[in-house]
């Protein structure tokens, strides 16, 4: 299929390591997915969910322990431990080497290796780049099928080109004769997600879920490729990008960071409650950056995907989510109905009687243990998002006015703020903090710093990160073409611990504001912290009820913020000579700003 030699002996010499049984080439076609899947369903992997329900779909359940991405089991193998930086996990590059192809000597026996080539953005665009991923996962397969473009077609626009390589194996070898499980993985103490940033290399052992399993992903376009763009001047994000266009027909575009479940599918494609407005889909989960020929930031979505969360999606909380699943989609960890459909938790209706769980057992409300796993997710192809932006797959991307950052905070950041200017926008990306969620494995609760929403995704010193960002302020071809950047928090709770704001739909009143001010608009009260909406300029026509949330939504407390950059001291400690001075500076004078 190629006549890319480096390929073609980096693939032989991992057969020679991991012992396959069989070296198979994946070509990308219909034939090659409906036959993978076929015979997962055939060894009882999968299960092919109502062809007329759900047509072209399957279920999944992974082991209990292998749900989620494994933090503390990710490491970044830099040259030097400096540039891993103080918020990850770091080994020294030989010899996490050497310790790996311990573990991957041997370790697909009995199994089938499969090649994967694939592109991350629109294939053979400029700003595209291409990875080839080895895996012994036939269900990585189908979801690198959905998550990306892939196959023959890849090769060809590789040519003898350079790619990235990808491995991965599960770590389950067969010996001759033993029946394989359902979902094979190793224990926790024998994952391995690690990142070689040198020599852009990726080794993944032990896990098939998503983000430790899907290499194109976390580990690719944000480890990775956070590191290119460091080199070359672009930025790689945690980022969704939507279109929103308003009753006289302007569009703007607008990237947003928010940590893991914090609600960046949703908004991608939020059906605005107001009329007139309109929501269009680039994407939902990475964004990469770079500044056009006019001087504008433009975004493209390098994934071909929805890698979405299960729970509590529904056709009142995000349609376009619920239709873009309604086929050709893959569901991990979900519930799973007698007539071979899915069930969730905030599905929208009660689960049937005889509703299998995620563990496989039959569900019972009164246990409390749900049906479907927290981080349950569908893998879902983007062309299927009924609100699709007509330029998701421009290669030149759009052109982004405003950045927002946010995560669940119950206290302290109001509903949204505006930054001062580029640099105070930087100090907001790199407060930004979350209760925790399900989305990673063996976290404490409560509220910890995830900057730029890049905590676990960073793959250099995230304090270099907070000076690339400087950086590219500094550097902007127009600094008046840069990014409006805001600050935004759904999640703030009441005394009574009930969230003050609806959410959901209602957060275009919230993107009305923002849109109004990038438009030099709507109105604001400076505050310390940033430009507060003024009371009454969010458009509450409709949702009187939580007019009287309002003051209390917006209120920036001195003694909460004090408490908070007590914090952000804290967390600035650790990153010593490598934060940027321009960061330091923003806490003094965000605090002399309160004492005026
Ligand atoms: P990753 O795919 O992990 O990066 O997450 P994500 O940011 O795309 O998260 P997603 O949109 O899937 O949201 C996760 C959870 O947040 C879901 O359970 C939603 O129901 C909940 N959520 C999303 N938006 C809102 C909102 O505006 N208000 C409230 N209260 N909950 C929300
Ligand atoms: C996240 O955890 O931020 C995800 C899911 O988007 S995964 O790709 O599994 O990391
Ligand atoms: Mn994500």
């Amino acid at each position: 299929m190629t006549s890319n030699q480096k390929l073609i002996n980096w693939v032989n010499e991992w057969a020679e390591l991991c012992t396959p049984e069989k070296v198979y080439w994946c070509d990308g076609s219909e034939e090659e997915n409906n036959r993978l899947l076929g015979e997962m369903v055939a060894s009882g992997m999968a299960v092919k969910l109502d062809e007329k329900k759900r047509p072209g779909s399957y279920y999944f359940q992974s082991d209990p322990s292998d749900v989620a991405r494994v933090e503390n089991r990710t490491y970044i193998c830099s040259a030097k431990k400096e540039d891993a930086g103080p918020t990850n996990n770091w080994a020294d590059p030989v010899e996490m080497k050497a310790t790996l192809k311990g573990f991957f000597k041997g370790c697909m026996k009995g199994r089938t290796m499969y090649v994967i080539p694939f592109s991350m953005g629109p294939l053979g665009s400029d700003i595209a780049h291409i990875g080839i991923e080895i895996t012994d996962s036939p269900y990585v397969v189908a979801n690198m099928k959905i998550m990306t473009r892939m196959g023959k077609a890849v090769l060809d626009v590789l040519g003898n080109g350079e790619f990235v390589p990808c491995i991965h194996s599960v770590g389950a070898p067969l010996e001759p004769g033993q029946e394989d499980v359902k979902w094979p993985c190793a224990p926790i103490e024998d994952k391995y997600i690690c990142h070689f940033p040198d020599t852009n290399e990726i080794l993944s052992y032990g896990s098939g879920y998503g983000g430790n399993a899907l290499l194109g992903k976390k580990c690719f376009a944000l480890r990775i490729a956070s590191n290119m763009a460091k080199r070359q001047g672009w930025l790689a994000e945690h980022m969704l990008i939507m279109g929103i266009t308003n009753p006289q027909g302007v569009k703007k575009y607008i990237a947003a960071a928010f940590p893991s479940a914090c609600g960046k599918t949703n908004l991608a494609m939020l059906v605005p409650s107001i009329p007139g407005w309109k929501v269009e889909t680039v994407g939902d989960d990475i964004a990469w950056m770079k500044f056009g020929k006019d001087g504008q930031l433009y975004a493209i979505n390098p994934e071909a995907g929805f890698f979405g969360v299960a729970p509590f999606t529904s056709m009142d909380t995000n349609q376009n989510a619920m239709l873009s699943a309604r086929a050709n989609t893959i569901f991990t960890n979900t519930g799973l109905t007698p007539d071979n459909d899915i069930w969730w938790e905030g599905i929208g209706y009660d689960a049937p009687e005889g509703t299998i769980t995620w563990t496989n057992e039959v569900y019972d409300k009164a246990s409390g243990k749900p049906a479907a796993h927290p981080n349950a997710r569908f893998s879902a192809p983007a062309y299927q998002c009924p609100c699709i932006d007509k330029d998701w797959e421009n290669p030149t991307g759009v052109p982004i006015a405003a950045i927002l950052f946010g995560g669940r905070r119950p206290g302290t950041v109001p509903l949204v703020y505006q930054s001062f200017d580029w640099n105070h926008g930087v100090f907001m990306g790199s407060i930004v903090g979350s209760e925790v969620t399900a989305a990673a494995i063996g976290l404490k609760a409560g509220v910890r710093r995830d900057p730029f929403a890049m905590l676990p995704f960073c793959g250099y010193n995230m304090g270099d990160y907070f000076g690339h960002w400087v950086s590219i302020g500094q550097n902007a071809p127009d600094k008046a073409k840069l990014p409006k950047i805001f600050n935004v928090n759904w999640f703030r709770k009441s005394a009574q611990g009930k969230f003050l704001w609806p959410g959901y739909g209602d957060n275009i009143r919230v993107l009305q504001w923002i849109f109004e001010r990038v438009a030099g608009t709507a109105k604001a009260d400076e505050t310390p912290i940033g430009f507060v909406p003024q009371l009454g300029s969010i458009n509450t026509t409709g949702i009187e009820s939580v007019e009287a949330n309002m003051a209390e939504l917006l209120t920036v407390d001195k003694g909460q913020w004090k408490d908070e950059l007590d914090l952000v001291r804290e967390q600035y400690a650790a990153f010593g000579t490598h934060l940027p001075k321009e960061l330091a500076n923003q806490v003094t004078a965000i605090e002399a700003r309160f004492e005026k």
